[in-house]
This record gives C-alpha cells, sequence and structure tokens, in this order.
C-alpha cells in the first residue's frame, strides 16, 4: 500500500538523504495531482488559500506579503500566478529551499529570498508585512519537552521568568493565562509557535498558521467520519531524522485574541472544500486494497484530517 511518507515529493529538513514527506501544499501543488481526487473541486492548494484569504482580508494586488519555510516556492508560485505586483519576502532557514524558490520565483520582480530563522529576521527593528503567510511550519520551531506542571506552576508563583526554557514556558503560560495539565505526567509545550504568534503584533497587519493540530475537533459534515487523533497535549511525531511536536490549536487562539487579534480557526479540510459524499466516507474508512486511487484518497483524507488553519487580522 503506497503512504503518504514513502510517495512524497516533499523534503522536510536540511539533508536530502534523510527523509521525504508530502506536504498539504505539494500534494495539492498541480491541477493532475492523484490527490484532487479527495476534493469536491479540483484547485490547487495556493489558489484555494488565496480564496480563502480574500473571504477574509483585503488583499490589495500590490500587499507586501511575507512567507516564512515557504518550501519549494509552491505556494507563492500560484499567489503571484493571481497577483504578480504583490512585494514577496521569503524567510527561509534552509539554503537548499531558498535556492529553490529563488529559482522558482525568479521571473518575479518583486520577489526576495531572505536566508535566515525567521525569529531572528522577525526580531529586526524595520520589519513589517501586510500579510505574514506560514503554512506548515510551526510544529519545526522549538518544542519543550519533560516539563512538569508543578515546577511551571511554582515559577509562575515566584514570578521568576528566567531565559531558561522552564522560565520561558511559565511567562507564557501566565500571561496568556494558558491551562496546565492536572496531572504529574511529563508534558510538552509548544514554545517557539508560542513566542512566534506573540512576536507577530505590531509587526504584520494579518497572518495565516497552519499546521498539525494537537486538539481539533471535526464538526459535521468532516466529523462524523474523520476521527482526528485529539490527545489535547502536543503529540510527538516520529520522522527519520527528526520528530516534531503537533500544536495545540487552541493555546495559539487564546494567545492571539488576548494580544487584541480578531481570529478565525478552522480545520484544513474545510479550507480544501473535501469531499463528504458517500465514496469519501467509504475510502476513508477501508483500506482499498489493490486500488490504487483509492488508497491515494484514503491517505490523503486520514492525513489532512489532523490540520487546523488560523486567520489573524486586525
Ligand atoms: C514542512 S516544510 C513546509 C514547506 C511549505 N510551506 C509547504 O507547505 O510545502 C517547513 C519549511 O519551513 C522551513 N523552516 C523551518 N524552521 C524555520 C525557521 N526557524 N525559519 C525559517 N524557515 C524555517 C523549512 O526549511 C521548510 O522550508
Amino acid at each position: 500500500m503506497s503512504t503518504l511518507n514513502e510517495t512524497s515529493s516533499f523534503y522536510k529538513g536540511d539533508d536530502a538523504s534523510l527523509f521525504w514527506e508530502m506536504t498539504i501544499c505539494q500534494s495539492l501543488g498541480e491541477l493532475d495531482s492523484p490527490y484532487m481526487g479527495a476534493l469536491q473541486k479540483a484547485a490547487t492548494f495556493g489558489d484555494m488559500l488565496l480564496s480563502r484569504l480574500k473571504r477574509s482580508l483585503s488583499i490589495d494586488s500590490n500587499a507586501r506579503i511575507v512567507e516564512v519555510g515557504g518550501g519549494y516556492g509552491t505556494l507563492m508560485g500560484r499567489l503571484l500566478n493571481q497577483l504578480p505586483n504583490l512585494k514577496v519576502t521569503m524567510i527561509e532557514l534552509s539554503p537548499r529551499f531558498a535556492a529553490l524558490q529563488r529559482e522558482a520565483l525568479t521571473k518575479y520582480p518583486g520577489v526576495s529570498v531572505v536566508e535566515g530563522d525567521v525569529f531572528e529576521v522577525l526580531g529586526q527593528s524595520n520589519f513589517s508585512a501586510d500579510l505574514l503567510i506560514s503554512n506548515e511550519n510551526i510544529g519545526d520551531f522549538p518544542t519543550a519537552e519533560g516539563l512538569l506542571a508543578e515546577e511551571i506552576a511554582g515559577i509562575i508563583d515566584r514570578g521568576t521568568f528566567d531565559g531558561s526554557i522552564k522560565g520561558r514556558v511559565a511567562r507564557l503560560i501566565d500571561r496568556y493565562q494558558l491551562p496546565l495539565p492536572e496531572d504529574d505526567r511529563p508534558f510538552a509545550f509548544n514554545l517557539g509557535a508560542l513566542e512566534y504568534v506573540e512576536m507577530l503584533k505590531g509587526r504584520t497587519n494579518a497572518a495565516f498558521i497552519s499546521e498539525h493540530s494537537a486538539d481539533i475537533e471535526l464538526k459535521s459534515p468532516w466529523g462524523e467520519f474523520l476521527n482526528p487523533t485529539f490527545t489535547g497535549r502536543p503529540r510527538r511525531i516520529e520522522l527519520k531524522g527528526h520528530a516534531e511536536y503537533s500544536i495545540r490549536f487552541g493555546d495559539l487562539e487564546r494567545a492571539a485574541v488576548m494580544d487584541g487579534w480578531n481570529v478565525e480557526r478552522f480545520p484544513m479540510v474545510e479550507l480544501l472544500g473535501v469531499r463528504h459524499d458517500a465514496g469519501a466516507r467509504f475510502m476513508a474508512g477501508a483500506e482499498c486494497v489493490g486500488n490504487e486511487r483509492a488508497e491515494i484518497i484514503h491517505e490523503f483524507l486520514n492525513h489532512v484530517k489532523e490540520y487546523e488553519c488560523l486567520i489573524l487580522k486586525r
């Protein structure tokens, strides 16, 4: 049976020999992709995202857009195809992907690719944007592991928010009034993702963020046949060569609201218009052995069901 990991064409990480994994954006990068069979209406991820953003935000044809961790540049290529005068900055940690983005977007004069860590680039005093896009990369940001609720509560009580990992976690939990686990099992905290959301205020007028969610609850119609893994806490996802954690979108949403953003939170299946007819319901549940097309749709449905999105706007 094919799996998303084995058949993928998207590499996560910096050493191409390590691991390849398909992102939603790459899976739906071309109209002839077999994954289009999972959608009500075939469209590329970039075109669907732009339509969705336009429903919530006014995007001028010459807006200043920043994309963080843009991989192959596929998403930005679609946006520029529709809005060629956008002023685009790509911020990319991986030299390899930065080179691929320069190549993919070379025909658009308004594009610059900055090679570096988004936390450093956002920290520069002259940074500003109309819209910042962070598609499937906040799971790559640092996660604090092995935390104990009692220890973090103690730091909060004492107010000793130093620059240590625990101090940073405690400060964010205190500042945004985030819930601590009620038991004494070690927990993980999306430290990088929360610090990132905190940094957005005053630096961009709007933001789009998507990632693998730890606390997604799908509603009807998709919730009737797709059951995402609701762990509540960030879940470690083992990949070859490195691990990522799923994101507690409830924490990000709360932080953004407390920072004064208007927040829209919705599942990726809604953004994409994923099928929910009888055929899709059957393929989502069945292993479909021997029918390659159905297997691909089965894999895609059971992958995309885990993802959530946020739009932050003023
Ligand atoms: C999983 S890929 C997603 C690529 C693309 N957005 C997509 O959806 O296909 C994560 C991307 O984020 C980049 N990245 C990870 N951490 C980063 C950081 N701290 N600053 C800038 N880019 C980062 C990676 O190099 C990679 O391009």
